[in-house]
């Protein structure tokens, strides 16, 4: 297959490698200027060449895999529209929710698809990444996404699966993203603010904080007819603080080094939808709150 991947960061470069380790011909679409190839190295294996922001070649594409943060999918994209086929199947992949809702009408042509992803990877520096975790990828229609050759996409997934297993079709991936974003939303502001790595949220010191924010994310999770129960969702939680205690979090990262962090589409989706239900969050608030005042220092 040909395939574009837009965004080369640590997810974004794995699949890029991993296509290409399985005989895929990818093209990669970054924020830099390169034109021509460029290098990625994987672990240790050989390094790997791929096309770099070849719009030209977008058009022989039989997927476009979108890797960017939710806050840059918009900008990211609209240099591609005018070169990619209408029934080329786009998978997005990011933290947080909102951001494909956010796109203009005229990508809905296309089969949308969302997905998320308990693979890590990690960019220790350019043109290298370290594959730290083995994990599974959920891919699911978007609202957007009501009519299209589900056969054919099917395939896709049995491709992708081979490619970077686990891959698996998930008909209800709006439940999966949600239970993603209700971990990023407990773990992302608060490693942001202490600038701590995950596992430090497992002290008892955060039990408290941790325990009100899930009780806020309950009432709009079951106002939403979301099925995860409180019990559930406090495991999930402290799960992923233990599996991931090691890592920074992206939040923290982005914090770290003055970058605008996802909070509009992570703490900043569940306020809205908050609000439709109406519903006020207090501590998810006061986080927001914090994390953004960060984000102008
Ligand atoms: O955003 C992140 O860093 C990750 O989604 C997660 C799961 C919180 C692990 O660090």
């Amino acid at each position: 297959m040909k395939i574009g991947i837009v965004g080369l960061g640590a997810i974004g470069s794995l699949w890029a490698v991993k296509c290409h380790q399985n005989d895929h011909q990818v093209v990669g679409f970054t924020r830099s200027q390169v034109t021509e190839t460029l290098s990625i190295q994987l672990d240790d294996s050989q390094p790997i060449r791929i096309k770099a922001n070849d719009y030209h070649a977008l058009q022989q594409c039989q997927l476009l895999l979108v890797t960017v943060k939710s806050t840059q999918v918009t900008t990211a994209l609209e240099p591609l529209h005018a070169f990619l086929n209408k029934d080329t199947p786009i998978i997005f992949l990011h933290n947080g929710m909102g951001a494909v809702d956010a796109l203009d009408d005229k990508w809905h042509k296309n089969p949308l698809l969302l997905a998320t992803t308990t693979q890590a990877a990690f960019r220790p520096i350019k043109n290298q990444v370290n594959h730290t975790g083995a994990g599974q990828t959920l891919i699911g229609p978007s609202l957007f996404t009501s009519s299209f050759n589900l056969a054919k996409i099917k395939d896709l997934i049995v491709e992708l699966d081979s490619v970077l297993p686990r891959v698996k079709w998930c008909d209800d991936i709006h439940n999966a993203l949600w239970n993603k974003l209700i971990i990023n939303c407990v773990i992302n502001p608060l490693t942001a603010i202490h600038q701590c790595r995950n596992g430090e949220l497992a002290s008892d010191k955060f039990k408290a904080q941790i325990s009100w924010l899930i009780d806020e994310i309950c009432q709009v999770i079951s106002a939403e007819k979301i099925e995860i129960s409180h019990q559930d969702l406090v495991d999930n939680v402290y799960r992923v603080i233990q599996s991931t205690a090691q890592n920074f979090s992206s939040m923290n990262q982005d914090i770290a080094h003055h970058r605008a962090t996802e909070i509009d589409f992570i703490t900043g989706y569940l306020m809205r939808t908050a609000n439709k239900h109406g519903l006020t969050l207090p501590h998810n608030q006061a986080l927001m709150e914090q994390i953004k005042a960060l984000q102008t220092n």
